[in-house]
């Protein structure tokens, strides 16, 4: 086995929203476990500092192309680059995703809006998995994962898009690990809770990092720790590595027991007996 700190020597991977948030730590942690990553994100210039920030001289463990998941010729091209430059695709992580308009109710929402989360969260999960498995099937091993959320297993406070699209990956996640499981890949999801990134923040408005993560932390079941995009790292880290070489067909759900508990009956008896 190889040792615990490089687990993912000789792996090469493809991030997709590896400029920012979770995708971001997965490409640091990726390549400090001895990976070579490519990102690919529609935030070109982001993308290019993060690849700056862990670049060393003639060192190429990580690169990043322009890829908007949701055209099929922008995916086809970053995996090509891909293996161009490495020879192959051992990971292929569909972590991409919008939030979506945050209108709450049903009657608010315009068609375009919900197509357009779709487009991204689904939809482009769906092709970086297509173009993936063209490489990977002829080499007959793989791991490809998606990022779907808690939402996917509790419900009720995320806009109405979002939670379906998750939902939606799950569903791809099951089928696919059916299909592709004869050519030997694997094909899991996570999913987070409530992780302090650009995103959450955006979704609620562009508050201050430090009251998001109050509220995160206050909400949380497991006390004590902060979840943290690292942590959803290295769910990803393992799912990619050979640790999990027999597990397919997954929804790692990264959420520290939060979707196991409903509060709400202890808190209303409290209020009204304590
Ligand atoms: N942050 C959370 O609380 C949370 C919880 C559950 C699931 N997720 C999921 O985690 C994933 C990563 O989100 P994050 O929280 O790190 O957000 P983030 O905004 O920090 O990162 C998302 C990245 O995806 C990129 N992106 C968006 N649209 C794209 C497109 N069309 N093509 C290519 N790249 C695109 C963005 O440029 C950004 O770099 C998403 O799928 C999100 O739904 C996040």
């Amino acid at each position: 086995m190889k040792g615990v700190s490089k687990r993912l020597a000789d792996k090469v991977a493809l991030i997709t929203g590896g400029a920012s948030g979770i995708g971001e730590s997965t490409a640091r942690l990726f390549v400090r476990l001895g990976a070579k990553v490519v990102i690919a994100d529609v935030q070109d210039d982001l993308g290019r500092s993060v690849c700056d920030s862990i670049i060393r001289s003639t060192d190429d463990s990580i690169s990043c192309v322009h890829c908007d998941v949701s055209e099929e010729i922008d995916v086809e091209k970053a995996v090509e680059f891909t293996v161009a430059k490495h020879g192959k695709l051992d990971i292929m992580f569909n972590n991409a995703g919008i939030p979506g308009n945050s209108n709450p109710s049903i009657l608010d929402i315009e068609r375009e809006d919900f197509k357009r989360v779709f487009d991204v969260n689904v939809y482009g999960a769906f092709l970086g998995a297509k173009h993936a498995a063209k490489v990977m099937i002829p080499a007959r091993k793989g791991s490809i994962l998606f990022t779907s959320s808690v939402t996917s297993v509790i419900h009720g406070e995320v806009p109405h898009a979002y939670s379906a699209s998750k939902h939606a990956v799950v569903g791809l996640t099951k089928n696919l690990c059916v299909e592709l499981g004869r050519y030997g890949i694997r094909v899991n999801c996570i999913s987070p809770y409530g992780v302090v990134t650009p995103m959450l923040r955006k979704a609620l408005g562009d508050v201050q990092k430090e009251a998001v993560e109050e509220v995160v932390s206050a909400a949380a079941n497991l006390k004590e720790v902060k979840v943290e995009a690292e942590d959803v790292a290295e769910a990803a880290a393992f799912l990619g590595s050979d640790e999990s070489k027999y597990v397919s067909g997954m929804n790692l759900v990264v959420d520290g027991g939060y979707s196991t508990t409903n509060p709400s009956f202890g808190e209303k008896f409290r209020k009204k007996f304590a």
